[in-house]
This record gives C-alpha cells, sequence and structure tokens, in this order.
C-alpha cells in the first residue's frame, strides 16, 4: 500500500490537473451547517471527494462532500475550501480525518481556518454565539499521527503548546469589536460521537476546564501542527449542555442553530483572507 506522502501526492496532482494550480493560501474546512460560506466562492472549481484518490466520502448528513477552489467573495483572494468533513464516528481513522489538511498543506495552504458546531458547556455562552478555539482537549483517544511518522511531512512529537495561532486569534476579537458581537476564548472538547453527552459526561468536561464540546476538528488540528498550518478554530455554539437543565438535542436543531452563525464566520475568515498574502 502507498505510504500517506504518497497518498498525499496523488490527491494533489488530481487537484492540480482539475484546477490547473491553485495559488490559495487559505484552508477553510466547514462543519455542520456552516456551507454558506461555500456560496460565496465565485468561479468555484468544485471536486467532488469521490474523484479525489485517497480522499474518505463523507456520510454526515448536512455535510455535501467536496473540495472548492475559487475566489472569496468581497476578497478578491483564492481560497480553498473543503465542505463537508471525515469525522471518527463514521468509522474513519483519524489520520483519514486528517487526510485532507495535509493535502492543504502541499497544494501551498499556508493557514487553515476549522469550523465547527458544538455544544455550550460554558454557562455563559448562548446558541448562535461563535467560540474562538483557544485551545483543546483531545477526547478522542484517537490520533492521526500514530503509526509510521513520515519526517517530509512533519515530526514525530509535535509541540502542542500552542496549536491554535495567537495572532489569528486576536484577529477574530479585532473583527468581533468592530462588528460588535461576543466571540470569547475557550477550550474546545473533542468527544467521538456519535452520541451526544449524558449529563454526567457535560459534568465532567466542564470540570476539566472545557467550554464547549465537539465530534470534530481535533484530528485536523494535530494535522495541521505536525505539518505547520496557521491555524484558527471556530465553534458556532449549537445548543446550551448545562448538566443541571439539559434539554434534549438533536442533529436538525444542530445544523440549524449552526447556520445562524453564519454572518459572524463570514467576517471572520473574510478577515482572515485578506490578511494573509
Ligand atoms: Cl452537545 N456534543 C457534541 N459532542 N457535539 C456536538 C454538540 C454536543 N452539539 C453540537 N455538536
Amino acid at each position: 500500500m502507498d505510504g500517506l506522502a504518497d497518498q498525499i501526492d496523488a490527491a494533489v496532482a488530481a487537484i492540480n490537473s482539475a484546477t490547473g494550480g491553485v495559488t490559495a493560501k487559505v484552508g477553510v474546512i466547514l462543519g455542520s451547517g456552516l456551507g454558506a460560506l461555500a456560496e460565496r466562492i465565485d468561479d468555484a472549481v468544485a471536486l467532488p471527494y469521490a474523484d479525489l484518490p485517497h480522499f474518505p466520502r463523507s456520510t454526515a448528513a448536512g455535510h455535501a462532500g467536496r473540495l472548492m477552489v475559487g475566489a472569496l467573495r468581497g476578497t478578491d483572494r483564492q481560497v480553498v475550501a473543503l465542505q463537508g468533513r471525515f469525522h471518527l464516528y463514521e468509522g474513519w481513522s483519524a489520520q483519514q480525518a486528517a487526510f485532507p489538511v495535509w493535502v492543504m498543506k502541499r497544494i501551498g495552504v499556508e493557514t487553515l481556518v476549522v469550523s465547527n458546531a458544538a455544544g455550550g458547556l460554558n454557562p455563559s455562552y448562548a446558541v448562535g454565539d461563535v467560540m474562538l478555539i483557544d485551545d483543546h482537549i483531545n477526547f478522542m483517544f484517537q490520533n492521526p499521527l500514530t503509526g509510521v511518522n513520515d519526517e517530509s511531512l512533519g515530526p514525530r512529537f509535535p509541540d502542542m503548546s500552542a496549536p491554535y495561532d495567537r495572532g489569528l486569534l486576536e484577529l477574530a476579537e479585532s473583527v468581533a469589536r468592530r462588528d460588535r458581537f461576543f466571540c470569547p476564548r475557550g477550550v474546545y472538547v473533542g468527544m467521538l460521537g456519535p452520541t451526544y453527552e449524558t449529563r454526567a459526561e457535560y459534568r465532567m468536561a466542564r470540570r476539566l476546564g472545557g467550554d464547549a464540546a465537539g465530534m470534530s476538528t481535533v484530528p485536523e488540528v494535530i494535522a495541521a501542527q505536525h505539518c505547520g498550518l496557521k491555524t484558527l478554530g471556530l465553534s458556532t455554539i449549537t445548543n446550551a449542555c448545562s448538566p443541571d437543565q439539559l434539554g434534549e438535542t438533536t442533529h436538525e436543531e444542530v445544523v440549524k442553530a449552526a447556520a445562524s452563525a453564519g454572518e459572524k464566520l463570514r467576517a471572520i475568515v473574510e478577515a482572515v483572507v485578506v490578511s494573509t498574502g
């Protein structure tokens, strides 16, 4: 079987031949309900994951499953966007979930914006808020870097003391100040899923320092840190998970609430793209 670097090369070759080459410096991973940003990519070349070698197929509802390359409206700059991502709860390995990140690095991306829908553990958060991921806890107990390490991609033992770029956090905060919305920094707890948490699990995650809980992002951010991408993580709070007043959580409600934060995310992503090369 091909090694990881060969798989990445094959996917990159397919993307380059379909697009005629990519100049994007920013890559964006669009999470549940956040796909609307893809509609703002003009003259997009859209490549279904099924057409890209070694890409897993997206199965989650609300995830279209394609890679798009085009100009982000209002910025005059090219971006690469992943509409639909791969979750461990679908049965993909952490390495498969993170695969597109290494591909983005190899086509020249320098900055990665990762978005997701998450449950709010911090009682000061409301549905529709955007939390800037300041740090994370890997509660998935899987890591995309287990197995043989290819030194040409990144180091065996990557530092994780600051996977979320400070300058990008400050830039996002300046957008929130300008546009007057609440945009706190917080700790994202990555859970395996696909079940939402029990009340005892919410209580645990909160006590351990979590502000929001979700089922994605951590494998991608680990890969981004491994290969040296500057990363900004954005969590849309889609439901409140205070353990003492927990209602039912449904996927439909999560997707709907995620869409309500679309404008804030758009403003932040635009600022990142404009500030990057
Ligand atoms: Cl409450 N938990 C998890 N694990 N993922 C979520 C969520 C909650 N809300 C949206 N995604």
